[in-house]
């Protein structure tokens, strides 16, 4: 009953708050998803919305344009971004896959590149597959929220398993991403804006840490 109060609340949140406009959310093309969790994984936001991605889909606007293009042009076209590995998986990947990337996420694992995070953040936010999502951010908002201290990646991935919401599983995971990076922030996250603070054993936590603090001056 709590977890479904939870999911309502961030889902409400997430539709008044989040990063609705940026533009690989406004696209159901997988090539386009799959392009900026690529880029998105060393690159900032911004950079990557305002100069690369539109620059890059400019030169290669389908899939199969980059299969069919030379690794030469396909790194020109990455200029700027650095970490270059991840131009000649890409590359790699187009000509794999050719016309589209696969459903599966196991499919998508095997391809060049993908990891875990990419091949879910596809399933995801491509495919609206109920699959959950964890990056760094929404790491940090779900080892607060069920007050995780020190705990493996895979303890952390079972607990975003279990507070999915299977009904709309790519707003929640989107939800959870932009609640990591605009209110549950590495210091001086903003509880009182927060639409899970109620049940966020985090914060109870800093509350606790706080009052002692008091206390001991
Ligand atoms: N939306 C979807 N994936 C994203 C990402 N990796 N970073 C920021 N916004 C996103």
């Amino acid at each position: 009953k709590k977890i479904k109060q939870a999911q309502k609340e961030l889902l409400a949140w997430y539709e008044k708050a989040g990063r609705h406009e940026l533009p690989w959310r406004n696209t159901q093309d997988i090539y386009r998803i799959y392009l900026s969790e690529i880029m998105l994984q060393q690159t900032q936001v911004s950079r990557v919305r305002d100069e690369y991605y539109p620059r890059f889909l400019e030169k290669f606007p389908t899939l199969q344009s980059l299969a069919n293009a030379s690794l030469d042009d396909v790194l020109a076209a990455w200029s700027g971004l650095g970490y270059y590995s991840r131009a000649r998986n890409l590359h790699k990947t187009a000509y794999l896959a050719q016309k589209s990337l696969p459903t599966d996420y196991k499919e998508l694992l095997s391809l060049p590149g993908i990891g875990q995070y990419t091949a879910s953040a596809v399933c995801s936010f491509g495919y609206n597959q109920s699959i959950p999502v964890v990056d760094t951010n929404i790491a940090r908002v779900l080892k607060r929220y069920f007050a995780l201290l020190h705990v493996k990646d895979k303890t952390v991935w079972e607990y975003a398993q279990k507070l999915l919401n299977h009904k709309d599983p790519k707003n929640h995971n989107l939800a959870l991403m932009d609640l990591g990076s605009l209110i549950c922030l590495p210091k001086n996250p903003k509880c009182e804006e927060c639409p899970l603070q109620q049940e966020c054993q985090g914060k109870t936590e800093a509350e606790l840490y706080t009052q002692t603090k008091k206390k001991e001056y």
